[in-house]
């Protein structure tokens, strides 16, 4: 097996890093991009001939007439919000539908399990993890579970489907009445709204594990895209203020049946500051003016709920971990332009914890939040780099801010984004 054609592009920490700007720049280079965790929990942006696009669902390399999409086993699919977003870029989009494939494997996503999640962050009320809401923990919880999911696969079986959804239901009925108090959910209608989606997705479903590796078998080149990030990955972020499913790297084998050693490169996309959307520790956050001035500048607002992002320092201890368990090839820092005109500049390059510093990131969510950071000042810049090609024509501060991320990580960087369209890229090595 030889994996050298392939990439993964994974988020190095909470997610937003600009993957969907990435993929759809490196999708040309690739035969078939593949999502592999999380649903449509993530918001992917790509910007091209001044239009800008949001994608949920499929895989950022819609726009490139000839590249496969492939929806994988690892994911959680709401049929609903898949067809939607097929039906807005199908006129951008050649052929989407012959392209897009969905895994067999893949689980859905049902009104129970929003109205669970909705139900179990009002409850939780200061405690709440801040999710996006789409149902993302509960599908996959049940996933896990076993007795109440329903695979993509099992969509296209009408009356197994529907006698599956009628038991469901009443089990889902009785709990929302006993332990809530709310009004039950209606299986028969609820039903006819799943076999219609069925129906309309029932050509794009397939053995997706089948068909990579048929794919790599013909040389073909395949580009795994990563949603959230590292540090909202299930058992590597800083639970339990992650996400549902493994978002790093380690993710790939698991939700697309492409073993690991057949990914060829690893690129980690990180913003030249850190941001986090929801509740959770987040060391170098800035709750004050140039945290403000981050976010303005930056449009730092979820592309997927809207909310303000929180804005901080870039946090090259926390990159340094995400590098080390992605094992990383390169880092692709974005939005570099966005720094110019600070007042100041710092990256953390350790955490302290009672003035004792930390030999490794914290697992314990408690340590992170008492965290210190230990912040190393760089001298800031006021050009606009908006227009920049080339890493020569960068201030000198702002190369020295991408070559000292570079020292601190441990990795290269390949890549630079200088803002949100195809052609504000710097390319290095
Ligand atoms: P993703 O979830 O990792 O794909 O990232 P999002 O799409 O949620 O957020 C990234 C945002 O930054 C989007 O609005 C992009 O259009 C925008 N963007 C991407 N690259 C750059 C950049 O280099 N500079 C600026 N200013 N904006 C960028
Ligand atoms: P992309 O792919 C940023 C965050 C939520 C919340 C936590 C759990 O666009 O980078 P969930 O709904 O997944 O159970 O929420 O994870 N979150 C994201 N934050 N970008 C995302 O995706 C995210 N997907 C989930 O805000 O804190
Ligand atoms: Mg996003």
């Amino acid at each position: 097996m030889t994996g050298k054609g392939n990439t993964c592009v994974v988020g190095l920490t909470w997610g937003d890093e600009a993957k969907g700007k990435i993929i759809d720049i490196l999708a040309p280079e690739h035969d078939v991009v593949v999502r592999y965790n999380g649903g449509n929990n993530a918001g992917h942006t790509v910007a091209f001939d001044g239009h800008t696009y949001k994608l949920h669902l499929v895989p950022c390399g819609l726009f490139h007439e000839g590249v496969g999409l492939v929806i994988g086993g690892g994911l959680v699919v709401d049929p609903q919000v898949l067809l939607e977003e097929i039906a807005t870029h199908e006129g951008v989009a050649p052929n989407l539908k012959g392209r897009l494939r969905i895994s067999s494997r893949a689980h859905t996503i049902w009104p129970w399990h929003k109205k669970t999640e909705a139900l179990s962050e009002k409850f939780l009320g200061k405690g709440k993890i801040g999710t996006t809401l789409r149902g993302i923990g509960p599908a996959y919880a049940e996933k896990a579970n076993r007795v109440h999911a329903i695979r993509m696969g099992e969509l296209v079986r009408p009356e197994h489907l529907k006698k599956k959804v009628q038991r469901i239901a009443e089990a889902k009925n009785r709990e929302f009445q006993a332990v809530f108090g709310e009004e039950p959910l209606d299986p028969a209608a609820i039903w006819t709204e799943y076999a219609a989606y069925a129906e309309q997705l029932a050509p794009m479903i397939a053995d997706t594990t089948a068909l990579l590796h048929e794919a790599m078998a013909g040389g073909r080149r395949i580009l795994f895209e990563g949603a959230q990030g590292t540090l909202l990955d299930i058992d590597h972020g800083t639970y339990p203020y992650v996400t549902s499913s493994n978002a790093s790297a380690a993710g790939v084998w698991t939700g697309s049946g492409v073993p690991g050693r057949a990914i060829g490169r690893v690129l980690g996309v990180v913003k030249a500051y850190t941001t986090r959307v929801g509740e959770g520790p987040f060391p170098t956050e800035l709750a004050n003016e140039i945290g403000n001035q981050i976010r303005e500048q930056g449009h730092e607002y979820g592309t997927t709920t809207g909310r303000p992002r929180r804005c901080g320092w870039l946090d090259a201890f926390a990159i340094r971990y995400s590098a080390m368990v992605n094992g990383l090839d390169g880092i692709v820092i974005t939005l570099l332009d966005v720094l110019g005109g600070l007042p100041e500049l710092k990256i953390c390059t350790g955490y302290r914890v009672g003035g004792e510093p930390l030999a490794a990131f914290p697992a314990d969510p408690q340590v992170l939040a008492e965290a210190e950071p230990v912040l190393e000042s760089l001298k800031p810049w006021t050009e606009d780099i908006s227009g920049a090609t080339r890493f020569k024509s960068l201030p000198p501060a702002a190369k020295a801010y991408v070559e000292r991320v570079e020292e601190l990580v441990g990795a290269a960087v390949s890549i630079i984004s200088v803002g949100p369209a195809r052609d504000q890229t710097i390319f290095r090595r």
